[in-house]
This record gives structure tokens, sequence and C-alpha cells, in this order.
């Protein structure tokens, strides 16, 4: 799917299945067309080029309000001059759905979302937890098979957000219906997600499971964007069959061969390791079964669940997460760092 407006390619050859009944997340940097991708999804916008389907059947040529789809937005467009429960009951009116029933399906649809009892509120008497559990009853009362989600946690506080990704996520669950939700937040699409899209400038860098991004990111940039990390550059010297050997300053390690890039001897390649995935340790002996490294902690900063070391080994600066730091004093001067080969990662762009 392509899709421009004017002179600015928003979605540029953009291709990807979501599974069914998957919690599906577009994850990018702010302007890489996500709202654009999951509008023109909803019917919203009609794409320059390309199809989309939904179910195996394609809905370019249907309206909106006939593709099975319902969207909640980012600022959750409530009517502000309409009550909870006339909110919930709008699209049901649209649809020329009979008073009885329409009666029914709004009571069960606040109940399922936590709201009973508000019914008569205005919006401007709810908090913004509550408004956004109204945006999501409006969308689902119309029973789409698929939900669109517009960055509907971006405008709570942290831990309100925690608590609404955790329902949001059980919800999806219990319905197995299939959600699309966009986020620029990378930990909210690790968490909820059973797929994630990756954007960038309009195009889709990887999709797949949470894990595979984290831990298999195919580019520099993804690499980055979901996570700290080390990225460092480092030379093939040796290859075999599910190994590679690579040097990188005055070090040789062999780790796992990326199962679906291209490498060869001399090729340069970056070595992409989480800072978790390293254990810190007052300068001792090498750990012979780990690729270990000597250095001294240039500083460090406390993020309550771990310590972050930033540490000095030749002329770079790795970055290192220790677990738990209220278990042991902060290391300080020399120190040894080791990574399981297993844990490092080769980007081959
Ligand atoms: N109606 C429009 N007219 C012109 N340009 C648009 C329009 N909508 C979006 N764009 C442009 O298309 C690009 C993608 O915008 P989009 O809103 O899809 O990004 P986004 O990923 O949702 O970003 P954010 O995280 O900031 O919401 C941007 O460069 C934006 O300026
Ligand atoms: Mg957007």
């Amino acid at each position: 799917m392509t899709k421009r407006f004017g002179g600015v390619t928003a979605v540029d050859d953009v291709s990807f299945d979501v599974p069914k009944g998957a919690f599906a997340t577009l994850l990018g940097p702010s302007g890489c067309g996500k709202t654009t991708t999951l509008r023109t999804i909803a019917g919203f916008y009609d794409p320059d080029a390309g199809d989309i389907q939904i179910g195996g059947r394609r809905v370019n040529e249907l309206p909106a309000h006939r593709r099975g789809t319902a969207m909640v937005f980012q600022d959750y467009a409530l009517f502000p001059h309409m009550t909870v429960r006339d909110n919930v009951a709008y699209g049901l009116r649209v649809a020329h759905t009979g008073a009885a029933e329409r009666t029914r399906r709004v009571r069960e649809t606040l109940a399922f979302v936590g709201l009973t009892g508000l019914e008569d509120r205005w919006p401007s008497q709810l908090s913004g937890g509550q408004q956004q559990r109204v945006a999501v009853a409006r969308a689902l009362v119309i029973e789409p098979q698929v939900l669109l989600l517009d960055e509907p946690l971006s405008n709570l506080d942290a831990k309100l957000r925690e608590q609404l990704r955790v329902e949001l996520r059980t919800l999806q669950r219990r319905l197995g219906m299939t959600f699309v939700y966009v986020t620029h937040d990378q930990g909210e699409a690790l968490s909820l997600s059973d797929w994630i899209a990756v954007m960038n400038a309009g195009k889709v860098e990887q999709a797949g499971e949470p894990w595979e991004i984290y831990y298999h990111p195919r580019t520099a940039f993804l690499a980055d964007f979901v996570g700290a990390v080390n990225l460092v550059p480092a030379r093939v010297s040796e290859l075999a069959e599910t190994t590679v050997t690579v040097t990188f300053g005055t070090h040789r390690a062999q780790v796992r061969r990326p199962p679906d890039v291209t490498v060869t001897a001399g090729h340069d390649v970056l070595l992409c390791v989480r800072p978790e995935s390293f254990s810190i340790t007052p300068a001792a002996p090498a750990d012979r079964n780990g690729i270990a490294l000597e250095g001294t902690v240039a500083r460090r900063a406390f993020l309550g669940d771990t310590m972050r070391y930033w540490v000095r080994v030749d002329d770079r600066e790795w970055i290192v997460d220790q677990p738990d730091p209220g278990a042991a004093s902060p290391l300080d001067g020399a120190v040894s760092l080791s990574v399981r080969p297993e844990r490092v990662h080769v980007i081959a762009e």
C-alpha cells in the first residue's frame, strides 16, 4: 500500500499480513506513517496504490462503516454533548439497531469495560482512564472484526498507562479479536504485542514477534529503536555453517551466524548486544566460556530495577545493565565483562 499527500509519501509501498486474532502493533518514530496506515485500513483514506484485505476480502471500495473495523482515536474523540451511554450507543443508532437490542448491548459492553454506574455522566465528568474506556466501549459495541487503536494510552500517566495496557491485553485475549495498535513507545509494543511491525520513514523495516525484533533486529535503526543496545563495528574473518568468527578491536569471537542474511569473509558487520546480556564483575581472570572484555567504569546510573554502567574497553564504551543493584555495592574502577556468544547478534546491513 502507498499513500501520498501532495508531495509527501506518508506510506511507501508497505506490505504486511497481520495474523488473525493477534494483538498486532505498528511501532515507529513520529511521522513514520503509522496513523496514515491505520486510517487507510479503516477506510478514512484511499490508498494511491495497493490493496487492503480483511479476512481475505478486498475492502478498498467499501466505506469505513462496512469494513468490519472500528477505531479508537488518540484523543478519544468522544461526543462532548452526549452521555457515556449515548456515546457508546452511537454506532448502533447509525446502524439502525433496534432499541431493545441497543440497550442490552450498551449495558453489556459498559459492564465489560468496567464502566457500569457511569452511564449518565458527561465525558467532561470522567477521568482520562475512564474516557479511554468509553472510547474502547464505543468501538467494541459494534462488534468489529478488527479493532484499530491509535496511541490510545499516550495521554495518561505512567501508572495508569501500565494498568490499562494489561486491561487492553486481557480484553483482546478474551474477545479473540484482531487488534491493530499504533504506538511510538517500544516498551508498550514489546509488552502488549503478539506481532510488531516497526516502521521508519514510510516503510516497514521488520515485522515479527517481539522477541525476534528485540534480539534479532535486521537493521541498526531497529536495534536502537526498540531499546538500549551496543552496536559495535566488526569484521567477518571466518564462516562456518552455523557460526561466524568476527574481530573487533583486539578481540575475536565466534558467534551465531544470522540465518537469513549473507555475510562473507572480509565483510563489515555490526555486533548487536543488549546491555542486560552482559555480566559485570570486579576485574578477574577471564571466563573462558564467554567473550570476555576488560575495562573500567566510566560512569553509572541507578535506574531502580537495574544499575546501568558505561564501561570503557579500549577506545569505546559499552552499556551494561546489572539487575537487582541493591544486592551488591556499586562497581567502580577496573571491571570484567562477559557475554555468552549466543547473546551476540550480527547485523549485516
Ligand atoms: N493529511 C495530511 N496531509 C499532508 N501530510 C500528511 C497528512 N497526514 C500525514 N501527513 C504526513 O505524512 C507523514 C506520516 O504521518 P503520520 O500521521 O502517518 O505519522 P505517524 O507515524 O502517525 O506519526 P505520530 O507518531 O507523530 O503520530 C508525515 O510526514 C506527515 O506530515
Ligand atoms: Mg500518528
